[in-house]
């Protein structure tokens, strides 16, 4: 594969700029963010007022630990615009999280605001080997899920070419890929990995497509499965993480050169990570929940929003920025069976390591008695799907989830093609246990 290293003059100053010169500039952003928050959004004011905190308290980055935390269901109940903290006129766009039921989570962005996410995502597209001239493949939905307009606005902003294709048609999205020889894709792992199955269904072969990156995000997904896509593809994989409520995309990405986790872009956002049981901040390198407050965001500024995304904290690497490990889960996505911590990105490693198995799985939760059971549902590949082979994918893979994962699972081979396709969002867990 290319070596896709920037040169140092393309970066941002702040990039590689010292860890002083960004905590000062994260103070600073900090406390204008905490003063616009409380004094233009009623809902921060009642709240910094209930927890006897104003924004003259906050002296040093640590003091931010002093005010109160932000969580989804807070944007739920101030639905739709309550906690913005400038006149609904004021905004040039409204995007939602669609979330499994009810309402969405409704966010909302002045013009700046969209101005610095496309900077972020450009940013984003640049750390992961893309340039100016480039052609970009966005398979991203748009609407008001963030992917598609966020990865959008940050390709045109590098200078990119955009090629708007949203989710769904795979048959078409690899027909316009064959056609206009894309440089880059911007799309979820799990609509790859249906796009990858589209490639062969056509008889084409994936290697030889244009594409030389992927920017892969808006779910989890392992080191294991980076690898069987620049496998697949010979193509780089690089991670790029972000959630609505805190911008969109591009919150944090990974470099091409070190694929060693996703830098914060620390200049606009500032990453606490917690225990979740007690909400105490812990120190860099623990694994805990990541907690966000935007430092220059005006529509919705956030404050200590608690993601429920499961990671830790690590020093630059490639950017002097902090990064994120590999987000191994949300912990909603946990399950627990006989007290053990099962996440979805576990049974996928284990998965990913079964020669007669594609890395297509859904498990499904179900209860036997008073015992939560866990069915893993995963597709054999079509060169081991007689019994024999099906039959030894399935001790294979209930050994490795036992040893590894510390579970007893039952393990259902299904046919290539068997198991749902994602267009976006892979749903991994089906939870069939009755309500309590
Ligand atoms: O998923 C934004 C996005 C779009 C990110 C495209 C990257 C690419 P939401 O729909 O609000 O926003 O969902 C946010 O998705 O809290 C994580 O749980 C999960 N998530 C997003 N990126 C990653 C990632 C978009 N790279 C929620 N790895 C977040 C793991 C991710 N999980």
């Amino acid at each position: 594969m290319e070596d896709l290293s920037p040169r140092k003059g393309d970066l941002d100053a702040i990039e590689t700029a010292s860890r002083d010169e960004i905590a000062a500039l994260q103070l600073d952003r900090m406390k204008w963010s905490l003063s616009h928050a409380y004094q233009n959004s009623p809902f921060y004011r009642a709240r910094f007022d209930d927890a006897g905190v104003h924004p003259s308290d906050l002296k040093s980055l640590a003091d931010l630990a002093k005010f109160p935390f932000t969580t989804k269901k807070d944007l739920r109940d101030t639905y739709p615009f309550g906690m913005f903290a400038v006149p609904r006129e004021k905004l040039t766009r409204i995007h939602g999280s669609s979330g499994t039921t009810g309402k969405p989570t409704v966010v909302g962005y002045t013009q700046k605001d969209i101005d610095t996410w496309a900077d972020m995502v450009a940013r984003s597209i640049r750390a992961a080997g893309g340039r100016a001239g480039d052609m970009v493949h966005v398979a991203y939905g748009y609407g008001l899920f963030t992917g598609g307009l966020g990865a959008h606005y940050g390709a045109e902003r590098l200078g990119c070419t955009v090629v708007p294709m949203s989710g769904g048609m795979t048959e078409r999205q690899v027909t316009l890929m064959q056609d206009f020889k894309p440089r880059i894709i911007m799309v979820t792992p799990s609509y790859m990995l249906s796009i990858l199955d589209e490639f062969r269904r056509q008889g084409i072969d994936p290697r030889e497509s244009s594409l030389a990156v992927g920017i892969f995000g808006a779910e989890p997904w392992t080191n294991a499965m980076r690898q069987e896509i620049e496998q697949s593809f010979d193509m780089h994989a690089v991670d790029i993480y972000g959630l609505s409520e805190v911008m969109g995309p591009g919150v944090a990405s990974e470099c091409v050169e070190t694929k060693d986790g996703l830098h914060i872009w620390e200049d606009h956002f500032y990453p606490e990570i917690i225990d979740p049981a007690t909400g105490e901040v812990l120190p860099d390198g623990e694994m805990g929940e990541l907690v966000f407050t935007t430092l220059t965001k005006e529509g919705l500024p956030i404050i200590r929003y608690r993601t429920r995304d499961l990671t830790r904290l690590l020093p630059g690497t490639a950017r002097s920025m902090r990064r994120i490990e590999k987000i191994t889960g949300r912990s909603d996505d946990m399950m627990i069976l006989r007290g053990v911590n099962v996440f979805p990105t576990q049974i996928e490693e284990q998965i990913l390591k079964c020669q007669g198995l594609a890395p297509h799985f859904q498990i499904e939760l179900s209860r036997a008695g008073r015992m939560d059971t866990m069915t893993v549902h995963v597709e054999c590949t079509p060169e081991a799907a007689d019994e024999i082979a099906r039959a030894s994918s399935a001790k294979a893979l209930g050994h490795y989830i036992k040893s590894v994962v510390g579970v007893t699972t039952k393990i259902e081979i299904r046919d290539p093609g068997g198991v749902a396709r994602s267009e976006g969002k892979a749903k991994r867990v089906v939870d069939n246990r009755p309500k309590e």
